[in-house]
């Protein structure tokens, strides 16, 4: 069923009757005078972005209008990854993820970097040779040391390892643990400290959102890594759920809680929310109430202070390429329409007093 809110603007726009049409049809909602999610969210003292393709922004003036309006903060989905920043051992190509900054900079939005350390996604120089602990040493530390010096005071925040905890417990198994053992990790956030002293370093991972094994052993991880005083300032949750399953909002809580008390931030870093086909208005109205729900969540607490979604339109998603039989998972439709979940995170945000 429809909200309430949602058919008042139907009618507002007297468009339809028909609630299905009338989720394709406010033609251009920027004449809605909606306060972009990006004032709303600041006002909360939060950042609210996306994950952008530095294609897109050059080649598809809407898309780059609705980050540039929404959004605060920007991450690179994809070109900030090894296998793009270096593809060939020693050449360093900055080109397409110099466009995303470039483009930040110009609409006064902030960057978070997206990743440096991960067991995919690596150039085959990379994961075809063998290396000694000492050469991985090196090029870890080069990697990370040029791209950061190149973005420095420019990228605010770095996810530096991402997904290093196995789904079943201990350590992900990956050249960087096989070669040069579990310090990895932290040498990879002191490497990264010395590269940009001033940006805020963090820990990625999906399935640790909730209170289950998996957040348990990142909490070990992150615990044990500032018992050690390894420069960690916080932990990225991505949050790809199904928008119909998804960790009991009051275990997020709980977790940003606990990491809170560690003296760590929170960043939702990559939500989206993918929705079983077919597509039905109820399906809608249920993803929209759960990001509202893990909006509040983050609002809740006062050390998650950055809500990214993994895209922005459906038109751009990594979900319908990954699950077969999943679409629809962000908060703007493939026409860069405004979905329920898009009025949703307004409301979330809108709801709450501003930041003193
Ligand atoms: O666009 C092409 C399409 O033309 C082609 O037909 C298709 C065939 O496979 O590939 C499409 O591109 C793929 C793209 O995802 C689609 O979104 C690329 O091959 C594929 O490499 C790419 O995967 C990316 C993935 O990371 C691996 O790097 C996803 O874009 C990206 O969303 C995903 O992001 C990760 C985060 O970095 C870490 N957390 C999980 C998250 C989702 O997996």
């Amino acid at each position: 069923m429809c909200t309430i809110r949602y058919r008042l603007l139907c009618a507002l726009h007297i468009v339809t009757l028909c609630c299905t049409s009338c989720y394709h049809l406010p033609r251009d909602f920027t004449t809605m005078n909606n306060t972009p999610l990006r004032t709303l969210a600041k006002r909360t003292g939060v950042q609210f972005g996306a994950a952008a393709n530095p294609h897109l922004l050059v080649r598809d003036s809407r898309y780059a209008a609705l980050l540039a309006r929404e959004c605060s903060v920007l991450t690179a989905e994809n070109h900030m990854k090894f296998r793009f920043f270096q593809p060939h051992r020693g050449v360093f190509d900055f080109s397409q993820a110099d466009v995303l900054v470039q483009f930040a900079e110009q609409h006064g939005q902030r960057v978070r970097g997206h990743t440096l350390v991960w067991h995919f996604r690596l150039p085959a120089w990379l994961e075809s040779n063998t290396w000694t602990r000492a050469e991985l040493l090196d090029v870890m530390q080069t990697h990370i040391a040029t791209v950061m010096r190149h973005y420095r005071g420019r990228v605010c925040a770095w996810d530096v390892v991402n997904e290093a905890v196995a789904d079943t417990g201990g350590l992900r198994s990956s050249l960087w643990l096989s070669v040069i053992g579990p310090d990895y990790i932290d040498l990879a956030f002191h490497y990264a400290h010395q590269a940009d002293p001033a940006a805020l370093l963090f820990y990625n991972d999906y399935d640790a959102e909730g209170l289950n094994a998996k957040s348990d052993e990142v909490y070990r991880l992150v615990r044990n890594m500032k018992a050690r005083g390894v420069p960690i300032h916080g932990v990225g949750f991505q949050c790809h759920w199904k928008f119909d399953d998804y960790p009991p909002l009051n275990d997020v809580v709980s977790n940003i809680a606990r990491l809170a008390a560690l003296g760590l931030e929170v960043h939702i870093t990559e939500l989206d929310l993918r929705i079983d086909k077919p597509v039905t208005p109820e399906k809608l109205e249920r993803q929209a109430q759960a990001y509202r729900e893990i909006a509040s969540a983050c609002l809740r607490a006062p050390n998650c202070t950055t809500l990214i979604t993994w895209g922005i339109s459906d038109a751009h998603s990594w979900v319908p390429y990954f699950f077969e039989n999943c679409t629809a998972a962000l908060p703007f439709d493939k026409h860069y329409q405004p979905k329920p979940a898009f009025y949703a995170l307004r409301d979330a945000f809108a709801s709450l007093p501003p930041h003193p």
